[in-house]
C-alpha cells in the first residue's frame, strides 16, 4: 500500500506528527519536494524535534528513509540532522537513501531568496534553487563527487550570481564553496543510491509505504495562492514525479488538516481571526514557524479552501490536528463559503467576504481524552460538522503534541 500524506492548508498543520502517528506501520517513508523550508516536528521521549529534510519516520529504526529527486537539498542542513540523529542514538546507516538528483542549495541560492521580501519566504534559498534546476544549469548532488563538473558548473553559476546587482555578491569565493561543498558531496555519498529503483523494487514486494510531503496545497506552485507559495508541488502528484513511481502505484491519499487555519508569511489569509482571539490560539498553539519562528497569523477553518485542496488530490480520510488549541473558546466559526468568489477564486480571495456558521465551544481541555466516545458533545459536533460539510472522513483527531494525544476513529 503507498499512501501520501499531503497538507491540505498553508502548511505547519501537524505532517511530522502525522507521520509518527503512521510511521509503525509503515515500512519506507520518503520525502518528495520542498526543502529545508519545511519544519516537521516530532516528539523522542516528550522532547520535541524539528526535522527540514529527512523523513519524520526516522526515528523508528524498522523503517527505510528516502530523499527523492524533487527535494532540494541544503547538504549543511542535512549534515546537521544526521549528526543530531546520531547524537540520539538513532542509527541510519543501511536505512537512509538519497537521490543522486537532488538539486543542492548553495549560498547563492540563500542570498538571492526573496531579497526585498516581497513573498515573505523562508530564505533557505528554495526559489533560486529551483530557478536553476528548471534553468538546466543547477548542481546536483551527484556533481558533488565529480570535481571537474563541480568546478565547471560552480564557476558558471557564481558568475551569472555575481553580475547581478547584489550587495551580498563580494562575499562568495569560488574556492572556499568548492572546497566546502566537495567535503560534503564525500560526507553524503554513502548514503547516496538509485533511489527511484529501491522505491519500486519496495513496492513490487509489497512493502507499506508513506510519502511525507512537505508544506500544503495552498502553497503549491500551480494550484495555491499564487505568487504567496511556495517553488514546488507539495500536491500528491509531486510524489509521483517527486520520485520517479508512477501515479498508478498511489494507493490513497490522506490530508492533514489543522482544526483552524494558520499562515506565515505573505498572502491571503480570508478567514484571519480578531486580534485578542488569533493572540490566544497563537500561544495556545504556539504558532510560530518551526523553520523561522515568525509568528504564523491565524484563522477560522476554511472549508472553501478544504474542499478545493481535497478534490485535487481526491483525498478521502483526513486527519484532523490541534483540535485541543479551540479548548479555551466560548465561540468556533466555520467558513462555510464565500460571497463572489468566482473561476479565478485565488485572484479573488482577499476580496471576497467569508460566510460564516457559528458553533458553540466546550471549554474544557481535551488533552487527556483518548476515545471517541469520551469528548465533550461540542466537540463531537464540531468533528462531525466539518466532516459533513467537507464530505470526508476523519481517521484520526489529534488533540496534543505528543503522539499519545491521538484519538482514533
Ligand atoms: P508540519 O510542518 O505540518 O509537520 O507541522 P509543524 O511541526 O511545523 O507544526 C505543528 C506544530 O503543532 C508542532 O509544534 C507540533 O508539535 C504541534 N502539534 C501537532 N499536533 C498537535 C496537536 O494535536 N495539538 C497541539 N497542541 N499541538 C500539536
Ligand atoms: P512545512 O512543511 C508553512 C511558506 C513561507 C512563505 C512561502 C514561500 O513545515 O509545512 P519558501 O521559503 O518555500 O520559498 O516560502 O511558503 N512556507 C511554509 N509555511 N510551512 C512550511 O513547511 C512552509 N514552507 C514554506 O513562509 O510564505
Ligand atoms: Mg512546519
Amino acid at each position: 500500500m503507498v499512501r501520501v500524506i499531503v497538507g491540505t492548508q498553508f502548511g505547519d498543520e501537524g505532517k511530522g506528527r502525522a507521520v509518527e502517528f503512521l510511521a509503525p506501520h509503515s515500512q519506507v517513508i520518503a520525502r518528495y519536494q520542498g526543502g529545508a523550508n519545511a519544519g516537521h516536528t516530532i516528539h523522542i521521549n516528550e522532547e520535541p524535534l524539528v526535522f527540514h529534510l529527512v523523513p519524520s519516520g526516522i526515528i523508528y529504526p524498522h523503517t527505510l528513509c528516502i530523499i527523492g529527486n524533487g527535494v532540494v537539498l541544503d547538504p549543511e542542513e542535512l549534515i546537521k540532522e544526521i549528526t543530531l540523529l546520531k547524537e540520539k542514538g538513532i542509527s541510519i546507516e543501511n536505512r537512509f537513501f538519497i537521490s543522486p538528483y537532488t538539486h543542492i542549495v548553495m549560498p547563492y541560492h540563500k542570498l538571492r531568496d526573496d531579497s526585498n521580501h516581497s513573498i515573505g519566504t523562508t530564505r533557505r534559498g528554495i526559489g533560486p534553487c529551483y530557478e536553476d534546476k528548471y534553468g538546466r544549469r543547477g548542481i546536483r548532488l551527484a556533481d558533488l563527487s565529480s570535481p571537474e563538473i563541480l568546478e565547471e558548473k560552480l564557476k558558471h553559476n557564481l558568475s551569472i550570481f555575481k553580475s547581478l546587482p547584489q550587495d551580498s555578491a563580494n562575499n562568495l569565493e569560488f574556492n572556499s564553496i568548492y572546497e566546502q561543498y566537495l567535503s560534503f558531496g564525500k560526507f553524503l555519498s554513502p548514503f547516496v543510491a538509485d533511489t527511484a529503483l529501491l522505491l519500486n523494487r519496495w513496492i513490487d514486494e509489497g512493502k507499506e509505504v508513506l510519502l511525507e510531503g512537505a508544506q500544503g496545497l495552498l502553497l503549491d506552485i500551480d494550484h495555491g495562492t499564487y505568487p504567496f507559495v511556495t517553488s514546488s508541488n507539495p500536491h500528491s502528484g509531486g510524489a509521483s514525479t517527486g520520485l520517479g513511481i508512477s501515479p498508478t502505484r498511489i494507493d490513497e491519499v490522506i490530508g492533514i488538516t489543522k482544526a483552524y487555519t494558520t499562515r506565515v508569511g505573505k498572502g491571503p489569509l480570508p478567514t484571519r481571526l480578531p486580534p485578542d482571539i488569533e493572540e490566544k490560539v497563537r500561544e495556545c498553539g504556539k504558532e510560530y514557524g518551526a523553520t523561522t519562528g515568525r509568528p504564523r497569523r491565524c484563522g477560522w477553518l476554511d472549508v472553501p479552501l478544504l474542499r478545493r485542496a481535497l478534490m485535487l488530490n481526491d483525498i478521502k480520510q483526513i486527519i484532523l490536528t490541534k483540535l485541543d488549541v479551540l479548548d479555551e473558546l466560548p465561540e468556533i466559526k466555520i467558513c462555510k463559503e464565500y460571497k463572489n468568489m468566482g473561476a479565478e477564486w485565488c485572484a479573488n480571495l482577499e476580496n471576497s467576504e467569508p460566510v460564516y456558521e457559528t458553533l458553540p465551544g466546550w471549554m474544557t481541555s481535551t488533552q487527556s481524552i483518548r476515545k471517541y466516545a469520551d469528548l465533550p458533545v461540542n466537540t463531537k459536533r464540531y468533528i462531525e460538522r466539518i466532516s459533513g460539510l467537507l464530505e470526508v472522513k476523519i481517521m484520526a483527531v489529534f488533540v496534543g503534541p505528543q503522539k499519545e494525544a491521538t484519538i482514533e476513529l
